[in-house]
């Protein structure tokens, strides 16, 4: 395993995306692995889709407040991509040119999985928007947080409280499920980018399985490409 000064000296900023379901324990996650890259004198940020810079933020609100679902899944998988175009330009790229990693709560997977295989939107007119907002820049690591169902929708559930469910919270189980299904399809026709990881367990072993995958996909191919330079 690199220490975390071999780490630094082989590895610039990377993009690391998050994906999963209702409750899959995405935001507590994120905040661990970044708190342990920086611990590791990484520079890391975190940030979230949709939203994550300020013109983003706006779209955020009107796509969760339900808006997007009378607009119709085309005109909304406009909206996600507008509010992706704004936060690649003026938060991820310039992060990632610096050297910062970037940690990203949902990103185009998710644009995928929600408005592509669930909301039937062509999967054309997604792949053109792609070009249009990220070009070239996919995700170094994409972890897929996978948990049952049942096991999400409890813990979204306990973590919403009094507050009132979002557009996708209030969708049925068979959404949920079908949703699962299309992550880890996903998972399985990338390989390469993907990993899908158990989440059904405590947080620090979850932490875990991340750190170990973390280290796998990106310190390992890091130190080969910088060792094959040499
Ligand atoms: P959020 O409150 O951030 O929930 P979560 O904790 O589940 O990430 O809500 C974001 C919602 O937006 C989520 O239900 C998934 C959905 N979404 C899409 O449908 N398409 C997209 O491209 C993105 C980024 C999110």
């Amino acid at each position: 395993m690199n220490t975390p000064t071999e780490i630094k000296k082989v590895v610039p900023g990377r993009f690391v995306t998050f994906e999963g379901g209702e409750g899959s324990g995405k935001s507590t996650q994120i905040k661990m692995l970044a708190d342990r890259l920086n611990g590791a004198r990484l520079p890391t940020i975190v940030t979230r889709e949709p939203g994550g810079s300020a013109g983003a933020e706006v779209i955020r609100h009107l796509v969760l407040s339900g808006m997007g679902k009378l607009l119709g899944p085309e005109t909304e998988s406009l909206l996600f991509a507008a509010a992706r175009d704004d936060h690649v330009n003026q938060v991820i790229r310039p992060a990632l040119e610096q050297g910062t990693w970037v940690l990203c709560d949902r990103f185009t997977d998710s644009t995928r999985v929600y408005q592509g295989k669930l909301g039937k939107v062509d999967p054309k007119l997604l792949r053109a928007m792609e070009r249009v907002t990220i070009g070239g820049l996919q995700p170094d690591l994409t972890l897929i947080l996978d948990v049952p169902v049942a096991v999400g929708l409890q813990r979204a559930i306990k973590r919403r409280g009094s507050a009132v469910a979002d557009r996708f919270e209030e969708e049925g189980l068979a959404f949920h499920e079908k949703l699962r299904e299309a992550y880890r399809q996903i998972a399985a026709e990338d390989p390469n980018r993907c990993v899908l990881i158990d989440a059904n367990a405590d947080q620090q072993t979850v932490g875990a399985r991340i750190w170990t995958a973390l280290r796998d996909h990106l310190f390992s191919t890091a130190a080969v490409a910088e060792s094959s330079k040499a």
